[in-house]
């Protein structure tokens, strides 16, 4: 006989949620102490996109049938999907204190601590998983993931075959086995097991990526650029991280002098993803474009909002000393006394590396960052540095505030502007007379122009124009020191850091 209960099993394998959902909620209704219907409704809700209901409904099966996980192990999954870490291991916990060997509650808080970038106790926790049950799959593959983030690369490949012994068709064991070993430069090991894991998923962007990167290290930029681009057509056009990766191994590939190599795939680039902005302003600086005169909005958005979680630390490792120097020049001529108080406005703060360098020397101020990027924004506010912030872009900010400041800086921000006059213009409009304008530059050492585009998206800028424009723009010069800025790759990026006063207002 085709019961209600069947009816309901069968829409909601059909995953027709809301017409499941209903049925099960009328027998609930009728038979309210039925753990397993509180259960399915729970289920639907979650499936539906109605979390709060759902968690309602968890709750209730739990107190239905306090003897079973199931319930606590849901509410621990639906809150690990919304992202809320303290309460998943709240009821991922609870479900430990009465079941001491769960495994799956030890494989959530395992993932918890892994999405909080904590290894070494995500590590600890499916090391648990796999001496309960030795054979558990997502428990070994978990400890090779984790231990390949921890750099522990020989754990890493050791891990990745357990979990190949249990399961032999495991595209992950094999790309963790293969990144892992290109780690450790045994680059035939590498490539054996990346195109083992390319056998089992051919479409996977992520194996040709670390294909690319294995030949790139060995420096066959054919191969590299070659297996490059298979990453970025099956990626397809909304995966940013692929083409940023594409647009750094192209300018790579340049800085290698093998530039047409790198150009031919460059105007494909353009040609395929045509109407991307990413992908247009990147493969145009590769082409070094003279239309560009600044960087498009959108592509700033995108690459920074793809760069800010990481943004500080891969700074961190390429010895970035642009917020020290600008620290350092505010320290030398900042005129406290002058002034009241300091109002101080941070253009393109990013993550708010410079407001925090700068904020002990200010003093009694208030610092204001400006930024496009919403994600950089979000790690500057986490910082506790600033007293304003807003996601717009400068010239824009700059034109419409009638706020006025003491002190405005700008560290590694003029490098994404070429033609410099409206934003020059635009902190002068701000500045208070007397007031200091801190900013690194990129030297332009490539030709004789005023600014240029390089392949690698940004522009430099000529000493020569950086002065005209100051004077032009009612700026006296102070300092201007030649110091260097970051590493890329084994070489060290050099640039000016200038002080400038503004002494006359300046009509348009
Ligand atoms: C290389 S980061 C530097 C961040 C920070 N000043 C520092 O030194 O760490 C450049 C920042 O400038 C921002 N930026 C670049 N051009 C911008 C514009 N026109 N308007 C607003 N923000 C911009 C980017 O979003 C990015 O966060």
């Amino acid at each position: 006989m085709d019961t209600l209960e069947n009816q309901a099993n069968r829409l909601y394998d059909q995953q027709k949620y809301p017409e499941a959902l209903d049925i099960y909620l009328s027998l609930l209704k009728k038979y309210p102490k039925a753990e397993k219907y509180s259960m399915y409704c729970g289920n639907c809700f979650d499936a539906i996109g109605q979390t709060g209901e759902a968690a309602r409904y968890y709750k209730k099966a739990s107190k239905l049938n306090p003897v079973s996980p199931n319930a606590l192990l849901a509410l621990a999954n639906l809150y690990y999907q919304k992202e809320d870490y303290a309460n998943a291991e709240k009821f991922a916990r609870m479900v430990l204190h009465k079941f001491n060997n769960d495994t799956s509650a030890l494989l959530i808080l395992g993932n918890c601590a892994y999405c909080k970038a904590d290894f070494e106790t995500a590590l600890s926790f499916y090391e648990k998983v796999c001496a309960i049950n030795p054979s558990s799959y997502i428990g070994l593959i978990n400890m090779a993931n984790t231990s390949f983030d921890l750099g522990k690369y020989v754990k890493a490949i050791d891990f990745a075959f357990k979990a190949l012994e249990i399961y032999p068709a495991s595209v992950d064991a094999y790309i963790i086995a293969g990144n892992s070993y290109m780690e450790l430069s045994k680059t035939e090991k590498a490539e054996k097991n990346l195109l083992k894991a390319l056998n089992f998923k051919s479409d996977n962007p992520w194996i040709y990526n670390s294909l690319s990167r294995l030949y790139q290290k060995a420096e066959d930029w054919k191969n590299a650029l070659n297996f490059g681009w298979k990453a970025v057509l099956f990626a397809g056009d909304a995966a940013d991280d692929q083409h940023i990766n594409f647009g750094y191994l192209l300018y790579e590939c340049i800085d290698e002098k093998k530039s047409d190599l790198a150009l031919e795939y460059a105007r494909k680039w353009l040609e395929a993803f045509e109407k991307n902005k990413l992908v247009a302003y990147m493969a145009n600086s590769i082409l070094e474009d003279k239309k560009i005169k600044t960087a498009e909005t959108e592509y700033l958005v995108r690459i920074f909002d793809a760069f800010a979680t990481d943004f500080d630390e891969t700074l961190h490792g390429l010895e970035y000393l642009v917020p020290q120097h600008i620290a350092e020049m505010v320290q030398k001529h900042h005129k406290k006394e002058f002034f009241k108080r300091t109002n101080c406005l941070d253009l393109g703060c990013g993550t708010g590396l410079c407001a925090q360098m700068i904020k002990d020397i200010i003093g009694w101020s208030a610092i204001t960052g400006v930024d496009l990027s919403s994600k950089m924004l979000e790690k500057a506010r986490q910082k506790g540095v600033y007293s304003h912030l807003e996601q717009t872009e400068i010239v824009n900010f700059l034109n419409t505030t009638d706020k006025t400041y003491q002190l405005v800086v700008a560290g590694d921000v003029l490098t994404y502007f070429g033609d410099l006059k409206p934003l020059f213009e635009g902190v002068a409009k701000v500045l208070s007379l007397g007031g200091l304008f801190v900013f690194s530059i990129c030297e332009n050492n490539l030709n004789k122009d005023d600014y240029c585009i390089t392949p690698a998206a940004r522009f430099v800028h000529s000493t020569n124009y950086i002065l005209k424009q100051l004077k032009k723009r009612g700026y006296n010069k102070l300092d201007m020191l030649y110091k260097p800025l970051r590493n890329e790759g084994d070489k060290v990026v050099y640039g000016y850091i200038f002080a400038a006063q503004k002494v006359m207002i300046v009509e348009k």
